[in-house]
């Protein structure tokens, strides 16, 4: 393929329209196409960005100028639309959750494995230079043994969130998948995976208290690891004002605490070390704060993950987030709802040969 760029065509233009200025801004990819069934938001974003308009997913399929689609509609469509997408012969990028069960997500990576295409996963959150540079610490063991893992996100969200411009998909089990956990603490649950590794079991409550929805607006769980470790989550969307993200992670050597994309504590390595990284981590966050805005999404991790996806494609590889990589946070979620369903501790369930993947 040379130098000629990797032509995207992004599905679902509310979030999508964010994949679409990302892939604007990354080196080797190109906006090919959009497409929206909904025919006003597919004229106010091609009036935008001036290029190629389907309302017909499958017409758009059929495009011989489009190599990847991005798949950015709501939670629950993802494997069916991927599915079709990889029949076509075109690779896919799937916005976070990959889909609302691990079965779908078998589903959809079998249907990948089959058509030999290459599908890559959005949770920019690991593309943030901060939890980088954390993963290459942990991998170096620089915090000794893990000890323990600990995310909250406590985020706002009214409820003309919920009621949504084009339906009130958010926050329903069968669409959505659940709430606060799965739609918006699946990044927390991902940072957990991402930095502690593949979870063994877990237990947790949730409930809904300050929406008018049906799957929970608050979630609590207990996470223990496959390295021993123990952990905790706890999102929300009821949290007024809201606050960014934190992960705090401690071992036997040490511990690190982060706020948003921002390191807020390092206390790993030497003493030069601890300010090199806070230094260069501590004062940097200049993200959008999505804790109170669904929208206020920073874009830098969008766009790396669109070169990444674009190289993938060039150099023949998996993407940076693989599907099996991806699909450990929805297991995990889908876990802690079945313990807070059943009042019990439930294995995680992981597919065979996932387990040197998840992180
Ligand atoms: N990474 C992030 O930080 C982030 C942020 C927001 C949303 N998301 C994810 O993005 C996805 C979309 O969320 P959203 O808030 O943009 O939802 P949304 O309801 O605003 O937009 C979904 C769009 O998809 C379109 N659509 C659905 N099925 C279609 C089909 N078959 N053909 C053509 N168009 C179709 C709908 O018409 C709608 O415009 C969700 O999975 C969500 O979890 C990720």
């Amino acid at each position: 393929m040379g130098q000629k760029a990797i032509r995207f065509g992004v599905v679902g233009l509310g979030m999508g329209r964010h994949h679409c200025v990302a892939i604007n801004n990354a080196r080797g990819a190109e906006l090919a196409a959009i497409c929206d069934k909904h025919p006003g938001r597919l004229a106010e974003r091609e009036k935008e960005f001036k290029i190629k308009a389907y309302q017909d997913y499958a017409a758009m399929l059929k495009d011989p100028d489009i190599d990847v689609v991005s798949i950015v509609t709501e939670s629950s469509t993802h494997a069916d639309l991927g599915i079709a997408a990889v029949k076509a012969g075109k690779h896919i990028l799937v916005e976070k959750p990959v889909d609302i069960t691990p079965a779908r997500i078998n589903k959809l990576e079998r249907a990948v494995a089959a058509a030999g295409v290459k599908c890559g996963c959005i949770f920019q959150a690991r593309m943030e230079p901060c939890s980088i540079a954390l993963k290459k610490a942990i991998e170096k063991g620089k915090m000794g043994r893990m000890i323990g893992m600990h995310g909250t996100l406590p985020w706002y969200r009214g409820d003309d969130y919920f009621l949504g411009p084009f339906g009130p998909w958010r926050g329903t089990w069968t669409i959505d998948g659940g709430g606060s956990m799965m739609n918006q603490g699946i990044h927390t649950i991902d940072q957990l995976i991402f930095l502690g590794g593949p979870v063994k079991r877990v237990c947790g409550f949730y409930d809904v208290f300050n929406h008018n929805i049906e799957a929970e607006d608050l979630a609590v769980a207990c996470l223990q690891y496959e390295n021993g470790a123990l952990g905790t989550v706890f999102t929300t969307t009821c949290a007024n004002p809201g606050g960014p993200q934190t992960v705090y992670g401690f071992g036997t050597k040490g511990s690190f605490r982060k706020a948003g994309a921002l390191l807020t504590s390092y206390e790993m390595g030497g003493k030069a070390e601890r300010k090199r990284m806070m230094e260069k981590f501590g004062d940097t966050d200049t993200n959008p704060d999505a804790s109170k805005d669904a929208m206020a999404v920073a874009l830098d991790g969008h766009t790396m993950l669109m070169e990444d996806m674009a190289r993938a494609i060039k150099q023949d590889r998996e993407p940076i987030i693989s599907l099996a990589q991806a699909r450990h946070a929805v297991e995990v979620v889908c876990a802690v709802y079945k313990a807070a369903n059943t009042g019990r501790t439930i294995e995680v369930a992981r597919m065979p040969g996932a387990r040197a993947t998840a992180s």
